[in-house]
């Protein structure tokens, strides 16, 4: 096995809309990539398709060595792809235990004894699954290196940071296969995009594969190995970072020879 994930000939089209086309990806083990393009380019696009909330036109997914096939977001998250989307998909009248374990919670329905042979089904103890999953969830974000003073506080008071920590230790404790994040820092404050920059960072001493899809170059390149870029539906490029400038990214982002366009918005 190669390759943690590979696409060919990934296609996407919406009646007339050719959202993606023909893309062929791929990506490394261990390796941090980012996916950068314009408004339009067919980022998010990729993203549905990969992840199961959307059945592409035509072409393969390749997970680890396997054509995959997902036909739902909760079958990929059984395949071990997490995904963190931009919009902070969190419950907010739920507390911080029950949102890392949101749409897991059977994984608790019986509990197992340590020395015991069988399991325990839950009802009159579950106040056991309440103990554990609140373990588990103390677990997940100490990893992340997050605070978070009262774990029994609903989402809903939390700030911005805060919240995309939790979905990213949500997505860190489950997906030790491969995470996608659409945008994690958009709408963020610089305080709180450093500290997701660093819970990133950590996945990666892990080696837990990324996939970040990100408008802000400074972020793509202080974080990941490789950028692909995305243009008008089409995959037109990837560059190790180490091997590229910023000036190179946004000629290939706009199709443009730089100066002939005006860059300072993607730095
Ligand atoms: N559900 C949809 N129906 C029709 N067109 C869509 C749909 N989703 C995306 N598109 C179109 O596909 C193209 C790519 O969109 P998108 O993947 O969201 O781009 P990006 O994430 O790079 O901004 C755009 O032209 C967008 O309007
Ligand atoms: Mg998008």
């Amino acid at each position: 096995m190669k390759y943690v994930l590979e696409t060919h000939g990934l296609t996407k089209h919406y009646g007339g809309v050719h959202a993606l086309n023909d893309a062929d990806f791929f990506l490394e083990p261990g390796e941090h990539v980012a996916v950068v393009g314009d408004n339009g380019a067919g980022k998010s696009t990729f993203v549905r398709n990969i992840t199961g909330v959307e059945q592409p036109t035509d072409g393969r997914i390749v997970f680890y060595g396997e054509d995959v096939s997902f036909s739902s977001p909760l079958d990929a998250r059984e395949a071990g792809i997490e995904t963190v989307y931009q919009n902070l998909a969190l419950a907010d009248h739920l507390d911080v235990p029950a949102n890392i374990f949101l749409g897991r919670e059977d994984a608790y329905d019986a509990i197992k004894i340590p020395g015991l042979p069988f399991s325990i089904p839950l009802g009159p103890f579950a106040w056991m699954k309440a103990g554990s999953m609140r373990e588990h969830a103390t677990e997940l974000l100490e990893k992340t290196g997050v605070k978070i003073p009262d774990l029994s506080e609903s989402l809903a008071g939390m700030s911005g940071g805060q919240r995309q920590c939790v979905a990213i230790a949500r997505a860190a404790g489950w997906g030790e296969k491969l995470i996608i994040m659409d945008e994690p820092t958009a709408a963020l404050g610089i305080q709180e995009t450093t500290r997701v920059e660093n819970i990133i960072r950590g996945l990666k001493e892990q080696g837990i594969p990324v996939i970040i899809i990100s408008h802000n170059l400074r972020q793509v390149f202080n974080l990941v190995d490789r950028i692909w870029v995305f243009r008008q539906g089409r995959i037109v490029g990837n560059k190790k970072t180490s091997e590229t400038e910023p000036n190179e990214i946004v000629s290939m982002i706009t199709g443009l020879d730089q100066g002939v366009h005006d860059n300072a918005s993607y730095i």
